[in-house]
């Protein structure tokens, strides 16, 4: 199974910067990337175009993809501000991330309509990132289990049939550490990745061990490699240190 390295430009970057970041990103990695590892790139709805064209200009043909942050669970209509699975693709995204924790608590995203969307992105083609975590409270409170149970439970509801494992990936994303500097430690990551792997065998007993499962959370250059060598861990979600194109080589090579 492939790593997967992805940053998370969250809302931070016009058109220009996201450019000149691939170019930069390209003459960092060398402009190739491991056999064992992919990259994706998840920028603003406004950047994919021109990442689009970047990343076929600077990096053709390899492994590195294009996905956006959010998705609307229909083909089209009456839905002013959403974007669907068909204008992504034709953006040549190949992911979309859903139920990140600041979609989930800071705009109101529900479990159900984190699940909507994930089904229906990949039954329209696109390969789903579904992000999942447990803020401080919920861990003091001993709920680690039955949060990330809920966000899976309702998360993988009505999947399409035949889903190959690929296809969908999973983001460990501990709230209090993201963006916060404080990292989940060795022993908190190896504990939700297990337990996460657990939830999901019991939806999706056929597949779940082909299935990656991201760390997220103040990834940084200089813990990136520890992180990414513990079992389960089959790649890194990154938000700040992916902005500067020269940290997020240094992570999506360690
Ligand atoms: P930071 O790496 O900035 O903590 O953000 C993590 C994240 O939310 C990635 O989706």
């Amino acid at each position: 199974m492939k790593k997967l390295i992805a940053a998370n430009w969250k809302m931070y970057k016009c058109r220009h910067d996201a450019t000149q970041t691939i170019a930069d990103l390209a003459a960092g990695l060398g402009r190739s990337v491991p056999a064992d590892r992919e990259i994706a790139v998840f920028a603003p709805f406004t950047a994919l175009a021109a990442s689009a064209e970047a990343l076929a200009a600077h990096m053709p043909g390899k492994a590195v993809f294009l996905g956006a942050q959010d998705v609307y669970p229909a083909v089209e209509g009456a839905f002013t501000g959403e974007i669907s699975p068909s204008m992504l693709l034709d953006c040549s995204c190949r992911f979309v991330l859903t139920g990140h924790s600041e979609r989930r608590h800071l705009l109101g995203e529900s479990r159900e309509f984190v699940g909507e969307k994930t089904a229906f992105a990949l039954a329209a083609g696109l390969d789903v990132v579904l992000c999942i975590g447990e803020t401080l409270t919920e861990r003091e409170g001993g709920r680690l289990e039955a949060v990330l149970g809920a966000q899976l439970e309702a998360g993988l509801a009505n999947l399409p049939r035949d889903l190959e494992p690929q296809r969908l990936v999973f983001a460990y994303e501990p709230v209090w550490a993201i963006g916060t500097g404080r990292v989940a430690g060795e022993k908190e990551i190896l504990q939700a990745h297990a337990l996460a792997r657990e939830l999901v065998k019991k939806i999706l007993p056929a597949s779940y061990a082909k299935m990656r499962i991201l760390y997220g959370g103040s990834v940084k250059p200089d813990n990136a490699a520890k992180i990414i060598g513990l079992d389960n861990v089959d790649g890194l979600l990154v938000g700040g240190a992916s902005l500067q194109a020269e940290s997020f080589a240094h992570i999506a090579l360690a």
